[in-house]
């Protein structure tokens, strides 16, 4: 019984198997314990004989269930291991991280350099009503200088704003002067898109007001501007224009080269010195809502420009709607810029 016990044991594959073959001989009604229950028939003397050896082959039985246990135990425990590993030594995914637009990185880096001039960085929304984005910029309903400014219009009568310009007049009526703000930030134009017009963009106002602001300090802070984006040998340019919310107003131009030798003007913005009606218009507005006027009488310069037009330049970005058609080949190229 002994040898076929062996057999039975070193063949169960499974604990389970292992069970039933310990069941078979040692349960309670199982070939090892049907022998002893046996022996009460036997006289004492063949009891003791018959008794001894049948505990010695109860004994072999378990001992080999034990091992056999153990060692099924062990193969289990070897296979879900071998199941669980992880090969440490396989190469990464490699994840795409995500970075900073261009046109924010040079948002921000403007935004840092008026800082470091004292200016304060706020920003506007872009939904605004007509009074704000023409009315009190000196730009009445009737004024041909609408026509600069292609409007998409809002149904409920509001717009989306043509320029960043409307916060001049927004940040005045909350904020006494002397005052030093630039407004980042989107702006919106109905007209056809090509290579350098988009129907949205960004701009950078600027607004100073004080006393006996003039327009050199205009052209320092626009120079300080260049050397501050294109290095100490940045030159700049001014060239008389018209802007309804400025008086004289001119356009700027910066001269720079680019790591690729290449050199030329670059026309940047627009700028001026603020006209009396704007200041009127905020002083206006102010008595309107019971604050005491104080701009009349006060002088200032203001200035807007476009970070994608020194994006172009910078970076010989051939047609601004690559900015914003998100194709990950193009704004990956410039993750880690600036
Ligand atoms: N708002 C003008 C534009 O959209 C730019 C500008 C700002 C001009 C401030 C003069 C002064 O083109």
């Amino acid at each position: 019984m002994l040898q076929e016990a062996r057999t039975q044991i070193q063949q169960a594959g499974n604990l389970e198997a292992l069970q039933t073959v310990k069941t078979h001989y040692l349960g309670k009604n199982g070939e090892v314990t049907r022998q002893l229950k046996s022996l009460g028939a036997l006289s004492p003397e063949e009891r003791k004989v018959k008794g001894q050896e049948i505990n010695l082959l109860k004994q072999e039985i378990d001992g080999l269930i034990s091992a056999r246990e153990a060692e099924l135990k062990e193969a289990a425990l070897q296979a879900k291991l071998a199941s669980e590993a992880i090969d440490v030594t396989l190469p990464a995914l490699s994840l795409p991280s995500g970075g900073l637009h261009i046109i924010t990185r040079i948002l921000d880096d403007l935004s840092d350099i008026f800082t470091r001039m004292g200016y304060n960085v706020v920003e506007g929304n872009e939904m605004e009503d007509d009074a704000y984005n023409f009315q009190h910029l000196n730009i009445p309903w009737y004024h041909p200088a609408r026509d600069l400014w292609d409007t998409f219009w809002l149904k409920d009568g509001r717009l989306l704003r043509t320029h960043t310009s409307p916060m001049q007049i927004r940040y005045m009526l909350e904020h006494s002067a002397p005052l030093k703000i630039v407004v980042p930030g989107k702006v919106y134009r109905y007209e056809a898109t090509d290579a350098t017009h988009e129907s949205m963009f960004h701009q950078l106002e600027g607004l100073v007001v004080g006393d006996n602001i003039s327009m050199a300090d205009l052209k320092g802070t626009i120079a300080e501007l260049a050397r501050g984006l294109f290095g100490p040998k940045a030159k700049v340019r001014f060239q008389p224009s018209f802007y309804p919310f400025v008086e004289p107003g001119a356009d700027f131009a910066v001269w720079w080269e680019n790591p690729r030798g290449e050199s030329k003007w670059l026309e940047l913005g627009g700028c001026g010195m603020v006209h009396p009606n704007v200041f009127k218009a905020v002083d206006d507005l102010r008595e309107q809502r019971g604050l005491p006027r104080m701009y009349e009488g006060k002088t200032g310069f203001a200035f807007g420009l476009g970070p994608e037009r020194i994006a172009m330049l910078k970076y010989g970005m051939p047609d601004i709607r690559y900015f914003y058609a998100n194709d990950l080949r193009v704004l990956g190229q410039f993750k880690g810029e600036l």
